[in-house]
């Protein structure tokens, strides 16, 4: 699928049950062609009312991290969640809608062909990296995704929902986006089709 198709098909889906209470399919956001992807977990409640990734709170701490990246929303960035669509009250997607719902982020990935991924939280980092290991375990190395024919550089850092609850843990978080920042510079950049 190319972007047309598969956005055409994010908006149409009803591979589970979350299309029956979805007010809007959350499809991702930014340069389809950025050196940089960021990937949460999915659509809360502002996402569902307006289509787009991380536009409530925790959107506004993502954007303060991207621009300690010295990226903005929009300019060499892509934003997209594990699901394409939210979960009432904002409850753990299942494993099943995960399984449904991951072929559209990786041709996503294979698509945009980032430099480097920053995953952010738990859900989403055990769901691209096919673990259970905990977010403490995963933080602090570069990661090696399988996208098609590339290995691409994943990061995994704190959700910026917890870090709203938990500030002390920023610090680390900001570790974590050096990290990237140096998997970034270190990638070459990748073929695209
Ligand atoms: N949390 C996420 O993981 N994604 C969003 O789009 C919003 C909040």
């Amino acid at each position: 699928m190319d972007w047309p198709q598969l956005r055409e098909a994010v908006s149409q889906c009803r591979a589970c049950g979350l299309c029956e209470t979805r007010t809007r399919t959350v499809f991702g956001t930014g340069d389809e062609r950025a050196g940089w992807m960021v990937v949460g977990e999915a659509p809360g409640a502002e996402e569902d009312r307006l289509g787009e990734p991380f536009v409530g709170n925790a959107g506004r701490l993502l954007d303060q991290m991207l621009a300690a990246l010295g990226l903005a929303r929009g300019h060499d960035v892509f934003i997209a969640n594990v699901l394409k669509c939210r979960p009432p009250q904002n409850r753990d997607p299942s494993p099943d809608e995960m399984q449904r719902c991951e072929p559209y982020l990786r041709r996503q990935i294979e698509l945009v062909a980032p430099r480097v991924i920053v995953v952010v939280g738990r859900v989403a980092a055990q769901s691209l990296l096919r673990t259970e290991a905990s977010i403490a375990s995963l933080r602090g190395r570069v990661h090696a995704c399988r996208i098609g024919e590339r290995a691409v550089p994943v990061v995994v850092t704190y959700h910026p929902a917890y870090l709203l609850r938990s500030p002390q843990d920023k610090a680390r978080a900001w570790a974590d986006l050096c990290l990237a920042r140096r998997a970034h510079d270190d990638a070459t950049a990748p073929e695209r089709a």
